[in-house]
């Protein structure tokens, strides 16, 4: 049995000046935490300190800040942001030369200032802080030794600040359950005046407005929960906020003087009963507030998504059977709402796909401007804005996990009279985006990526286009849509050739649209000039989410399962291609065509695979289906080749190298090749745990080996499953995967 022992203590002695709601909730969490061997506090008022002592909130109360900051290794200020000159005054004669100093004040540019002003600069060991945490509740009464747990902390250290101590404070925070971020000093204020300041601000004037209405009694004996939900903060510190507007000056002015503008808006909007203004302002937030509590998980502030992680957990063995409709073409999806916002009229989508690479095209048109109503259940109205109607977003464009977002938003933003900036998650951080630029470059575009090509891109807006002959060195649906995009708004004629067939949705939309399309062979031509008129769009079940399923009922014994309404477009049909070479039964019923695109019914039975030798014609028309066609190949009888793939390797994750890593971790041995792989069927799937590096197809595919493993599969990484697949989970127990997902 092996001895508990108490944790080593980060800091000797903690002097804690200031022992309010958040020095004592700091104080009452590390003394718990033994991070500190002994805790020790100051308060203006002693009584409050010896309170403090008292409910075991401190180990020692002194009777002032000399006493406290003798001898201490750390000491935080946590007094009221005007306080903290003066304070420092009194700190600075005791401090030891190897004291930590920090606070957690709400302004950081003012405690900086205040540091200048009484040590003549922030030395190595001044490390401003900010938890973003709180209540409205203030003393020390109301300390929490919870309050930091699973909130963020910011620090704002300086260039110069000592590593080891910035380290140490970081573990202190981390020992209260805090997350620890570091940013600018700058930057952190700007943020803060916009998601803390102001609502305050606002919250104590909607309350002070209303209590002086004559009514006010009565006011507030019916206000409802809305009421109370909004003013909640209006009970907040006085003289804590007071400090903080006057400290926080600049930047609260700045976000003021917006909110008036855009209240005033909608003052005007009412006022002239201007309807679409007020659906426009009122559905962009509520998506807006929408996406954020999903980002934000239930936690203050600043987030991201990397923090959300999902694992699947699979037990062996299954057979697949059920009638089955899956979600909607993420491809198709992307390109209604672009071509539904650039169009003349409201436009209806059915079958939206509601994943979140869609939904952030979808939010990227709500901040430039477009009313868009929905999703709801798949159905979407958009209130096109015309081709030129688009207005400059306010700030960069997030476009998460979306190669394809970034890469038609770039052709279709450079034509644009404004500015913009487009930003993407950790995996589309790494893709190419040379591979657009650079025509559009040709084209009189002025972009600029970032390192190696990759993003983020800066977008000049005011450029006149001209058309251009384009010839693909790589076969990219991508590439000609961004192109195609981009000369809509181009004098002249814009062609691209494409060394292969690639997905066409962009042509067939725009010709539902009404914008005329050259097609001769490999090139596809668009004049610029012309207008968009709505149409309605009825958008078919993803054929590359369907293919997880394909996959599935073929390998596990005993399957029948029925895919409903599967978008059948011959660009992308590579996936029924190979399976069928490969032996797989896979019917097609019921084929028809819904405004523009070929749709069937599939019904897949149990087969008994073998390997081949994929055509390379066959590759860009599966290129997303390879990960869960490997999945096949491991389950088939001989060998299979895949060669003419490299394309692979610059996906959301290097999905050759990645699936060889997966295979491998669960027992099959294959070897990898610059442009494929080559993968020996009928090895023993013992099972184990894969990294799918956050790629959704890696993981769902590794969800699908489950069917013909021996022991149990772990898939960790999964939270982008819901980037192309939302229901994924849900739909593979139904069928007949017995997964299981933790950490949704
Ligand atoms: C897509 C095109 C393909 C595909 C991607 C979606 C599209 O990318 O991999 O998932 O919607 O145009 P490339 O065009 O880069 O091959």
């Amino acid at each position: 049995m092996s001895a508990v022992t108490d944790p080593v203590p980060v800091f000797q002695r903690m002097a804690v000046i200031g022992l309010g709601l958040i020095g004592g909730s700091l104080a009452a969490a590390v003394r718990r935490g033994r991070l500190a061997e002994t805790v020790v506090a100051c308060d203006r008022r002693y009584e409050d300190a010896v309170l403090g002592q008292q409910l075991g909130v401190i180990d020692e109360a002194a009777q002032s800040i000399a006493e406290a900051v003798s001898g201490a290794d750390l000491v935080v200020v946590a007094v009221p942001v005007r306080a903290t000159e003066s304070v420092l005054e009194q700190i600075k004669p005791h401090l030891s030369a190897h004291a930590v100093l920090t606070d957690v004040g709400s302004t950081k540019a003012s405690f900086v200032a205040a540091v200048e002003a009484v040590f003549g600069e922030l030395g190595p060991n001044i490390i401003p802080g900010h938890p973003i945490a709180g209540s409205e509740k203030s003393g020390v009464t109301a300390s929490n030794p919870d309050l930091f747990a699973h909130h963020k902390v910011i620090l704002t250290p300086a260039e110069s600040a000592d590593p080891d101590k910035l380290a140490k404070l970081t573990r202190l925070w981390e020992g209260c359950d805090a997350t620890v971020l570091t940013m600018s000093v700058a930057y952190h204020d700007e943020v803060l005046a916009a998601t803390s300041h102001l609502p305050h601000l606002i919250a104590f004037s909607l309350v002070d407005t209303l209590a002086g209405e004559d009514q006010n009694m009565d006011i507030f004996r019916y206000a409802a929960g809305g009421f109370r939900d909004f003013t909640r903060i209006a009970a907040s510190d006085p003289v804590m906020w007071h400090d903080i507007f006057l400290s926080n000056r600049e930047a609260v002015l700045r976000v003021i003087d917006h909110f008036s503008r855009d209240l005033d808006q909608l003052r005007t909007a009412i006022a002239d009963q201007d309807s679409t203004t007020l659906l426009k302002v009122f559905s962009r937030a509520k998506a807006a507030r929408e996406h954020f509590s999903k980002m934000l998980s239930g936690q203050a502030y600043v987030t991201d998504m990397s923090q959300n992680q999902v694992t699947f957990h699979l037990k062996p063995g299954g057979r697949m059977t059920g009638d089955i409709r899956v979600p909607g073409d993420k491809s198709i999806s992307h390109r209604s709402i672009m071509l539904g916002a650039l169009a003349d009229g409201v436009t209806e989508v059915n079958g939206f796909l509601e994943g979140e690479d869609s939904l952030a095209t979808l939010q990227a048109f709500r901040d430039m401007g477009v009313t868009i109503e929905g999703p709801d259940s798949g159905h979407v109205r958009i209130h096109g804005v015309g081709i030129d109607g688009l207005q400059a977003p306010r700030g960069p464009l997030y476009l998460g996990n979306s190669g394809t977002a970034m890469r038609l938003f770039t052709g279709l933003l450079a034509a644009q009279p404004f500015d913009s900036e487009l930003t993407g998650d950790e995996s589309l951080s790494k893709r190419p985006m040379g591979r657009v630029a650079d025509p559009l470059r040709a084209m009189g575009a002025v972009i600029e990526t970032g390192e190696a090509g990759r993003p983020p891109l800066k977008i000049r807006g005011g450029q006149s286009l001209t058309g251009i002959r384009y010839e693909m060195p790589v076969a990219s649906a991508q590439v000609k849509s961004c192109l195609l995009l981009a000369g809509l708004y181009a004098e002249g004629a814009t062609s691209v050739t494409e060394p292969a067939p690639t997905r066409d949705h962009t042509e067939r939309m725009l010709e539902g649209f009404g914008y005329h399309v050259h097609r001769s062979g490999a090139t596809a031509s668009v004049s610029g000039g012309g207008r968009l008129t709505a149409t309605a769009i009825d958008v078919p079940a993803d054929i590359s989410s369907a293919a997880f399923f394909l996959v599935a009922a073929s390998i596990a014994q005993d399957s029948d399962l029925t895919l409903r309404h599967v978008g059948m477009n011959p660009t992308r049909v590579g996936v029924i291609n190979i399976l069928r070479l490969m032996g797989a039964d896979i019917e097609i019923a019921n084929e028809r065509d819904i405004g523009g695109e070929p749709v069937a019914d599939l019904r897949v039975r149990s087969a008994n695979l073998k390997g081949i030798d994929i055509p390379e014609d066959q590759v860009p028309l599966a290129i997303d289906e390879f990960p869960v066609l490997f999945i096949a190949a491991a389950c088939a009888e001989g060998e299979t080749i895949l060669r003419g793939a490299e394309e692979l390797r610059v996906k959301e994750s290097d999905r050759i190298q990645v699936m060889a890593d997966g295979l491998a971790a669960i027992g099959v041995q294959t070897t990898v090749t610059p442009d494929g792989i080559v993968i020996t069927g009928g090895q023993t799937m013992v099972g184990g745990t894969v990294d799918s590096h956050g790629d959704h197809r890696i993981a769902m595919s590794f969800a699908v080996a489950s069917l013909r493993a021996e022991g149990e599969i772990e898939v960790t990484d999964c939270a982008n499953v819901a980037t192309s697949f939302p229901g994924f989970v849900e739909l593979a127990q139904s069928t007949g995967i017995q997964i299981v997902a933790e950490g949704i």
